[in-house]
């Protein structure tokens, strides 16, 4: 079929993947947006059969088949808390898949029409080294970051002494290759980038902490975009140079807007040092606790941390007129949002008004906690993000933190010592009471003690977030 229709149906399907990014990112809009991606990509696959360089038709159809069943099968069966790892596992493929071209359009460069002259025109010899040498970062990245958060290869930062210089001396070195190729187009440089890329992706991630994958992850993302879009260039596919420029950027966005929520530095998490400093509670947040309180434990100024009970905390959640709940990573590991919802119930049943403050970087990746929210049924109207609802702490008398610790802890705010100094945090500390659900007085993932725990208007109702949130929902009957 003639090029000018297949280019008419990559720009509707372009146009769905930006009308579905657009969509995805709120969670209102989440459905149809996904929805819309999906249309898009059906007509991606139109388009596809239409290419008259596409003769083996049974075997496009099986690799459709095949794929569309491995993802259904995946997206199936995927925990919440497993989408991080299964989002690194994606993006080892792109990577892969990126250097497979790559190698594919060197070895046969007619069939991909990248000949002039009895040569592969220069244009191309750029785009496939560049795509190669992303695309193989991203593919080794992206393994070690799957291997960590699935536990395979423990969340502790692997530090290799001198790594910098050696990072440099890889990075100096692909430059280098990629040079000598464009000019030579020889076999062995372009397998010198592949390997020197693989070994860069690998060193730049092994020493990032698991609990710090999420950026991580989020900037592999944008690599794997740029990949495929380089990609596009060599296959003259405008659809995926679109596309992958879409990821490669919004991955980008998304990192930097992490990153800010986290007061950490951009270029420290693209140079492989982030999270390097932060072995103790890099593993804390991974680890498995009991669920008894530790013993009372009084601040330095001698204050102690008052325990409540969850009769007396039901009690005061009734007889408030409105409530913030302050949700964290403690309430995704304890899959607490069913039982939350319950209590959501009650309360408005008896006309209190109860809302949600969602901090950007609440949990372990993006959006962690609206997806849960999402998924318990939780009113998308009472989620509410962190500068909308700031304001109305002072005006709250309660707000109920379950399982949160870093997101609520003012010393951001008071401490420049402290490594969370400079984040945004949520005003819970403004708020007439506090009750924080959790199971000890241990800190989050930052590894900073919480000077709200010992705030005289704070009571700790102690245990898991869900277990205590169940015996919430019973206490209601009893008053
Ligand atoms: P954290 O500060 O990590 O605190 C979570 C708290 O949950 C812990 O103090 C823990 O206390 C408690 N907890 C754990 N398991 C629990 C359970 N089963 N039941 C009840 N409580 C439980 O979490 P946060 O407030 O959500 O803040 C997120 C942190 O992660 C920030 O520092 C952020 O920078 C970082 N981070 C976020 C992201 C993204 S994109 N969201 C990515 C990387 C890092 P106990 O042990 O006492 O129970």
């Amino acid at each position: 079929m003639c090029a000018n229709f297949i280019n008419f149906l990559y720009l509707i399907a372009s146009i769905c993947f930006i009308v579905a990014l657009k969509g995805l990112s709120d969670a209102k809009t989440a459905r149809n947006g996904n929805v819309v991606g999906i249309i898009g990509m059906a007509v991606a696959l139109i388009a596809v059969f239409c290419d008259a360089r596409v003769s083996n038709y049974v075997f496009t159809v099986l690799a459709i088949l095949a794929g569309g069943t491995i993802g259904i099968f995946i997206a199936k069966k995927i925990e919440m808390t497993a989408l991080p790892q299964l989002i690194a596992g994606f993006h080892s493929f792109v990577g892969l898949a990126a250097v497979f071209v790559a190698v594919s359009a060197y070895m046969a460069p007619e069939v991909f029409g990248i000949v002039c002259d009895g040569a592969i025109k220069m244009s191309s010899l750029i785009e496939m080294s560049i795509g190669a040498a992303i695309g193989a970062i991203t593919f080794t990245g992206s393994l070690v970051a799957f291997g960590k958060l699935q536990g395979i290869l423990g969340s502790k930062p692997i530090m290799i002494p001198e790594r910098h210089l050696i990072n440099s001396v890889l990075g100096i070195s692909i430059i280098l290759l990629i040079v000598i190729f464009c000019a030579t187009a020889s076999m062995t440089s372009l397998f010198g980038i592949i390997l020197a890329s693989f070994a860069l992706g690998l060193l730049l991630v092994i020493p990032i902490g698991g609990a710090d994958m999420p950026v991580i992850i989020s900037m592999l993302n944008s690599y794997s975009g740029w990949a495929a879009s380089g990609i596009g260039f060599t296959l003259g596919n405008t659809l995926l140079i679109i596309t992958g420029a879409l990821v490669g950027s919004s991955g980008a966005i998304l990192s930097y807007v992490m990153c800010k929520a986290m007061n950490r530095s951009i270029f420290n998490v693209i140079l492989g040092g982030f999270g390097s400093q932060k072995s103790d509670k890099t593993a804390e947040g991974t680890t498995e606790k009991s669920d008894k309180p530790v013993a009372e434990k009084s601040d330095t100024s001698g204050k102690l941390a008052k325990e409540g009970n969850a009769l007396d905390v039901a009690k005061l959640l009734k007889g408030s007129k409105s409530v913030i709940i302050v949700p964290g990573y403690g309430m995704a590991v304890a899959h607490a949002q069913h039982a939350i919802k319950e209590i959501v119930d009650f309360l408005k049943k008896n006309n209190v008004r109860v809302r949600f403050a969602i901090h950007p970087v609440a949990g372990r990746m993006p959006g962690h906690m609206n997806v849960l929210l999402a998924e318990a049924n939780i009113d998308y109207d009472d989620i509410v993000e962190l500068e909308e609802i700031n304001d109305d702490f002072k005006n709250t008398d309660l707000a109920l933190v379950i399982g949160a610790n870093d997101v609520t802890n003012p010393a951001a705010k008071t401490n420049t010592s402290s490594p969370i100094y400079g984040m945004p945090i949520l005003d819970v500390e403004s708020a007439k009471n506090i009750v924080f659900i959790k199971r000890s007085l241990s800190s989050g993932y930052s590894g900073v003690d919480n000077e709200l725990f010992y705030n005289p208007k704070t009571v700790m109702l102690y245990g898991d977030a869900k277990k205590v949130a169940e015996s919430l929902v019973k206490e209601f009957d009893n008053i």
